[in-house]
Parts: structure tokens; sequence; C-alpha cells
């Protein structure tokens, strides 16, 4: 592979993912489902976001593993390789770098209302300044691609606003040269954890790895929440405000909904055989995932080359922006110098 960035008219979108290991139900409902689609139209970027995962509590011996588990559950719900590019954030260092030089346009204010801040700083009695200025890094993820679209879920909405606002002051600064990055709604909606309480996380066991053997995932729907109105098998049902209901949606037969919704409303089928449907659409959705995942367990080597080569040519846009970047900035001094050595004087 030469290290030449791809040709492409297509726009460039930019999204990333923690590395949490084996992707799980919410992750794909949420965004990867998406970035299988988005990856045929745009020109794609898919990072995984180590650097990110330091801001909070985390072992590391763990993470290599949970890396490399996230990479091959991209590629088992179909990012393809030769499509989009595929890497892991601390192989590009031009992330951080950017991000160092974003601070300096990002006032601390801002970063202080960020809900997502405000909730995991609330638990903590010493807070990393890290947490404080994770969204500076999710901004320099975007922009060193010069991305115009970020596919993200609601939560993330007020962090691309961050980014946009960092984009539009860095370039008053400095001249125009960022876009303001839209984002890409999935139009999921909110999806709940099995348990009806939070949203889907491997650490609550309210989800299903996207892994799963049938037989897990039946022991995990099974346990799911349902319309508390149906207390009893005779309790007719309201497909409207149930969970289960809501997973149908996504993953049964379209042509079996209306059965489904009539047979929780008239009660005339339990919640439990309802489940198992959904259990047993759910597990053929997710049956090439699991194959695609064992073909990639075999070729680790295959993982890593693909990864490496993400890196390099992500690598070579990135070079290319901070190199404008630092120009902009006035860190070009060593050309400014020679040039002003030449009998001109200093300039840009
Ligand atoms: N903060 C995002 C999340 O937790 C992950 C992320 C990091 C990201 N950098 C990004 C998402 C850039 C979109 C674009 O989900």
């Amino acid at each position: 592979m030469s290290s030449q960035q791809p040709v492409s008219e297509k726009r460039r979108v930019f999204s990333g993912v923690q590395p949490s290991g084996e992707a799980h139900l919410g992750n794909y409902l949420g965004a990867f489902r998406q970035w299988v689609e988005l990856q045929d139209r745009y020109d794609c970027l898919f990072c995984i976001v180590d650097q990110h995962a330091i801001t909070g509590e985390y072992e590391p011996e763990d993470l290599p593993g949970r890396v490399f588990d996230m990479a091959v559950s991209l590629l088992a719900v179909g990012l393809d390789p030769d499509k989009c590019l595929l890497f892991v954030q601390s192989e590009v260092p031009e992330h951080t770098e950017l991000a160092w030089l974003f601070n300096s346009v990002t006032p601390v204010g801002e970063l202080e209302r960020m809900t997502q801040y405000k909730d995991k700083s609330a638990r903590l009695t010493s807070i990393p300044a890290g947490l404080l200025n994770y969204p500076v890094l999710q901004a320099a993820d975007i922009l060193v691609y010069l991305a115009e679209g970020v596919p993200v879920g609601e939560d993330q909405l007020q962090h691309l606003e961050l980014c946009r606002g960092i984009a539009r002051r860095w370039n008053a600064k400095y001249g125009v040269f960022f876009p303001e990055p839209q984002a890409i709604v999935s139009g999921t909606g909110r999806i709940m954890g099995l348990d009806g309480q939070a949203k889907m996380s491997k650490s609550l066991g309210n989800t299903v790895g996207i892994l799963a053997e049938p037989e897990e995932i039946w022991s995990q729907i099974r346990k799911a929440v349902t319309d508390p109105q149906r207390v009893r098998r005779s309790d007719p049902g309201r497909p409207e405000v149930c969970n289960v209901y809501a997973l149908h949606e996504f993953f049964t037969d379209p042509g079996q909904l209306p059965d489904i919704a009539e047979q929780c409303r008239t009660a005339g089928r339990g919640c439990v055989e309802c489940k198992r449907i959904l259990a047993d659409s759910i597990a053929a959705e997710f049956a090439p995932f699991r194959e695609r995942a064992a073909f990639y367990r075999e070729r680790p080597q295959e993982v890593l080359a693909i990864l490496a080569r993400g890196a390099e040519q992500a690598g070579a846009i990135a070079r290319q922006t901070m190199a404008q970047v630092r120009r902009s900035m006035g860190m070009d001094w060593r050309r400014a110098i020679d040039g002003a050595l030449d009998g001109g004087a200093p300039s840009a």
C-alpha cells in the first residue's frame, strides 16, 4: 500500500468508538449499522479512540485486548477495509497535537458546561484534566481530517456543537480552513437497555454482545423488561411503550410486525413467546457477524495489517492538515527564518 491518500470526490465522514472490547447491541443499533451503510456513500474514517479511553479508570494491561476486540467487532458487522479506513487513534499522533493547539481556542467555561463532563466529574473527588478536555480531543479527531459529517448518537450532539465552535474560533483567528462538521444522526431513537432502566452497557449487563451465541442471546432477551402494565399473561400490552417491541422493529421481518403488535394488544401471545421470536430474529441477524469474527480471530495478523494500513492512510491526511495548521499558527519559524537568511524579511 502506498502512503498516498485516496483520491475521492466523496465527502468525508469521521466517527470514533471507545475500545470497550466486544461491541454490543447498543453499539450496533446506535452506530455501527449506520457506519456500514455510510462506507458506500462517503469517504469514511472510523477510529478506535484509545486515547479517550484513558480519561476514565482503566487497566493498562486490558487496553490492547479491548482495542483488538473492538476492531474484530467492527470488521464482523461489515466494515470493509477496502471501502473505509479503520484505525486506532494513538497510531496517528496528529490527533493529540491538534488537540493541544485547539486548547488555545477553547473556553474552559464551555467544557465545564458539557453534560457528560458534569455527570462524570460529579462522581469524582479528583477530576483529571483529560476528562474536561475530552471533547477537545474529539474535535481534533474530526477536524484533523477536515471531516464534514459525523455519525453520532444524540448523547454526542453537544460535543459536536463544541467542535463546530472550535472550528469557528480557530478560523476567525487564523484564517478559514476547517469545516464546521454536521452531525449525521442515526434516527434509531432511544433504545433502552434490556432492564428498561439505563442505556445499554456491558457493565450493567443489560445488553447482548454482537458475537453472542443464540443461547446467550436468548438468556439475555428473556430477562428483558416489557410493558409494565402487562402483569399477567392475559393483560393486553402496548407495543408503543414496550422496549421488546421497539427491538422487534429493528430485527424482525417487517411483514411479521403487524402480527407481533396485534398479538401483544390482544394478549394472544405472551411476552415470553414474543421475546423468543425477538431472540431468534437477533440471532439470525448476528449469525454472519459471528462467522466473520471467527475468521478474523484466526487471523490476528490480518487485523493488525488492516489497522496499520488505516493508520498509514489516515496519517497521510492528518500530516497534510497539520502542516497547514502549524504554518497558520506561526510554528513554521524554521522556514520563516531560513527565508530571512536568504535575504528577505521573515514573512509568512
Ligand atoms: N466520544 C465518543 C463516544 O463516546 C467517541 C468519539 C471520540 C467520537 N472521538 C470522536 C465520536 C469523534 C465521533 C467523532 O461515543
